[in-house]
């Protein structure tokens, strides 16, 4: 009784294994396989490839990298195994002849894809994907940088969409990034969220690293244009070019700072002087003769992300901006 228990659980643990081995396999894109496997439990999966349906009765042979396998690998349907990481770029092709006929690129990912070592991360908040907008008009640029280790690492694809409507997205020539654009409504409120996914490789080993965002939290208007003095002591400012209008409704405020002559904007020691304000213009109100004036910008409805600085350094009767 008892052992025929333990062969039914037996089979049963069996089936569940095979069966969770094909849902492990995924079709990625055309010609692209990922197989997912758990970390470090060193796995030895069958991979089903097919040359393709055109070739059904023809001799088909395949290789790996371009190389041939030993023993031969033989026939339209194959199983090849991989083992751990080892995926690879198979091809078949016609025998006797060698004549290339089709491929299979089988990628390998962990699951869960947690311990990611092809991108930098930009910070804990920030992820390992920057993406940023100059206005709510739909246009977006995303960008990340590889590990020095994996220079090497190409894009294999890129999706985005928000609320599965897909947004088209144009990889730029190096592979560092991406400038997407689709059509907002820019006066509604903003309901659903982008989803941008980037799948990158490093020889075999798939990745895929994912940023979730509304538009309004990547807005940041660029850096203020038309900075000049007037009167001796007055700053004055123009919105940016590419901020949206009217401003009545997309206002901005302004971060007005002053720190000594020779430091950085961004530095938080050495100031002078420091205000909020609205207004496109400031009236410095120190004595020194030496200071760096500087300003910068945000959404003042969303508070979203600040401007780069603009700045002018004041050298008693030089300025320059
Ligand atoms: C080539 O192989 C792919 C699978 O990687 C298959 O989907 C496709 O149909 C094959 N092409 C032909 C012409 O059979
Ligand atoms: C795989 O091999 C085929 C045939 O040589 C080639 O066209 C394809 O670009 C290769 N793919 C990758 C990812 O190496
Ligand atoms: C990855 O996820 C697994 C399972 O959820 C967890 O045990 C492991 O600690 C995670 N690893 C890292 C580096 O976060």
């Amino acid at each position: 009784m008892s052992s025929l228990l333990l062969i039914v659980m037996y089979a049963a643990l069996c089936g569940a294994n095979t069966d969770s081995q094909q849902e492990n396999i995924e079709t990625l894109m055309d010609n692209v396989l990922v197989l997912r496997v758990p970390y470090g439990q060193g796995s030895m999966v069958y991979v089903p490839l097919t040359c393709g349906e055109a070739y059904q009765n023809q001799p088909v042979t395949w290789k790996k990298n371009g190389m041939e396998l030993n023993p031969p690998l033989q026939g339209n349907q194959i199983k090849v195994l991989v083992e751990e990481m080892n995926g690879g770029n198979y091809t078949c092709h016609l025998s006797p002849n060698g004549e290339y006929l089709n491929h299979t690129v089988i990628l390998v990912q962990l699951d869960p894809d947690n311990r990611t070592v092809i991108l930098e991360e930009k910070s804990p908040e920030e992820g390992h994907i920057h993406c940023s907008a100059s206005n709510y008009k739909g246009a977006f640029d995303c960008a990340w940088t590889r590990t020095q280790s994996r220079s090497n690492a190409a894009v294999l694809l890129v999706k985005a969409e928000r609320h599965l409507e897909k947004i088209p997205c144009e990889l730029n020539a190096d592979g560092s990034g991406v400038h997407c654009d689709y059509a907002s409504c820019p006066y509604g409120e903003e309901q659903q969220r982008i989803s941008l996914t980037v799948y990158i490789h490093s020889y075999s080993r798939l990745e895929s690293y994912t940023k979730v965002f509304y538009l309004r939290e990547i807005v940041r208007p660029e850096k203020l244009s038309h900075l000049r003095i007037s009167e001796g002591k007055v700053f004055s400012w123009s919105y940016p070019d590419t901020w949206e209008t009217p401003v009545t409704y997309y206002g901005l405020q302004f971060q007005v700072k002053l720190v000594n002559h020779g430091h950085s904007c961004n530095s938080d020691e050495h100031i002078m002087q420091h205000s909020i304000t609205e207004d496109t213009k400031y009236e410095v109100t120190v004595k020194a003769k030496k200071y760096v004036f500087c300003v910068r910008a945000q959404d003042r409805h969303t508070r979203g992300p600040w401007s780069h600085w603009s700045q002018c350094t004041v050298n008693k009767q030089d300025v320059r901006c």
